[in-house]
């Protein structure tokens, strides 16, 4: 089965071909990365109006790449939801006129969940049940992860997401949109030990997070350095990765040992951070888990995972719809369980 995944979630427009059978077979992408970065963040309207530009074209690009035509795709995944209303419009309406013009089954995606079963793209993949760490630009989230749609939550940030952290941090710094990468290199130039940040809620008895205080205490780092100064800005650079990297590992290992389960997999943007893989690695092996991570490129928004996901609930319900609706709010466990 032939599955075209489509994701406008946010400010990437992501295709992709997924093969049942042979695996992906091609994925395309274009970031609004540059488009929004005047603005130092992503801008609603732009995004939609630039998902339309982007959609048609990937397609054709992922088509060419997979040497296949229109009438090969199977059935149509798209994200239905999380994210901003106008960007998840575009790839829905896209989605399901492609479906009701080649009479294929479309089904709708929780973005999320395309993040969670993206690790199922790496070779080994996963087996259920695990842990799964999303760290993603809108969220961090802590799950137990027993079977596709089942899913329980252990814990979730009470305010800020990781990435978002990295990205107000990176602003701060005066490193631009999108933050993560430019703060995890700078980070690499950093002396440890120069700056000792807060690590919030790193000995709470439970699994949430909070990152709206490391904020503020970059900011105030910031503040007494004089912002010439490159090394003193690539130690607290440092010093904030560290902190992060020091609570999100902590408490995924804590949700380990609270479910009992010995496998841990990482989805989301952040999941792509040097310094965060380097840790988990380093903690999985001394502590005997088995770690998975999606492809590194694979781990910030894309068609691939919306296309695995949607394969995987085609494969367990069958649950294509004709009609739609995108639902811009929608939590994992409410969209967990297939009917
Ligand atoms: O999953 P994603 O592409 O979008 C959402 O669904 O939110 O995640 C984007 C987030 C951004 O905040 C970005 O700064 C962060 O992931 N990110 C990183 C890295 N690459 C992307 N954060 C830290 N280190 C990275 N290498
Ligand atoms: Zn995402």
């Amino acid at each position: 089965m032939l599955i075209l995944g489509i994701e406008t979630s946010c400010d990437e427009t992501g295709l992709a071909l997924f093969d049942s059978e042979a695996g992906l077979l091609s994925h395309a992408l274009h970031s609004q990365v540059d488009m929004h970065r005047a603005y130092g963040g992503v801008v609603p309207e732009l995004a939609s109006r630039d998902h339309i530009r982007r959609v048609l074209p990937l397609l054709d690009e992922c088509l060419r790449q997979a040497d296949r035509t229109k009438g090969d795709i199977d059935a149509i995944a798209v994200t239905v939801g999380p994210g901003l209303a106008g960007a998840l419009l575009v790839g829905a309406s896209i989605g399901y006129a492609l479906g009701w013009a080649l009479n294929r089954p479309v089904v709708g995606v929780h973005h999320l969940e395309g993040h969670l079963l993206s690790p199922l793209l790496a070779d080994p993949a996963p087996a259920f049940p695990f842990v799964a760490l999303l760290v993603s630009g809108g969220h961090t989230q802590l799950m137990r992860v027993d079977g596709l749609g089942d899913y329980a939550l252990l814990g979730e940030t009470l305010d800020d997401a990781a990435g978002e952290a990295f990205d107000k941090t990176a602003q701060l710094l005066g490193l631009g949109y999108p933050g993560g990468p430019a703060v995890s290199r700078l980070a690499d130039f950093g002396t440890a030990g120069a700056v000792t940040l807060p690590r919030p809620l790193l000995h709470s008895k439970d699994l949430n997070f909070s990152f709206s205080g490391l904020k503020t205490a970059v900011l105030t780092a910031v503040r007494r350095i004089d912002n010439t100064c490159e090394q003193a800005k690539a130690d607290i650079a440092l010093g904030f990765v560290q902190a992060l990297v020091d609570v999100v590992a902590a408490k995924s290992f804590a949700a380990l040992a609270s479910t009992g389960l010995r496998r841990l997999v990482v989805a989301g943007g952040v999941g792509a951070n040097r310094q965060l893989r380097e840790r988990l690695t380093d903690m999985a092996r001394r502590h005997d888990v088995e770690l998975f991570f999606p492809p590194m490129a694979l781990c910030t928004d894309n068609g691939a995972m919306i296309a695995r996901a949607g394969l995987a609930r085609i494969e367990k319900s069958a649950a294509a719809t004709s009609s739609f609706a995108v639902r811009p709010r929608w939590s994992l466990t409410d969209a967990g369980r297939t009917e």
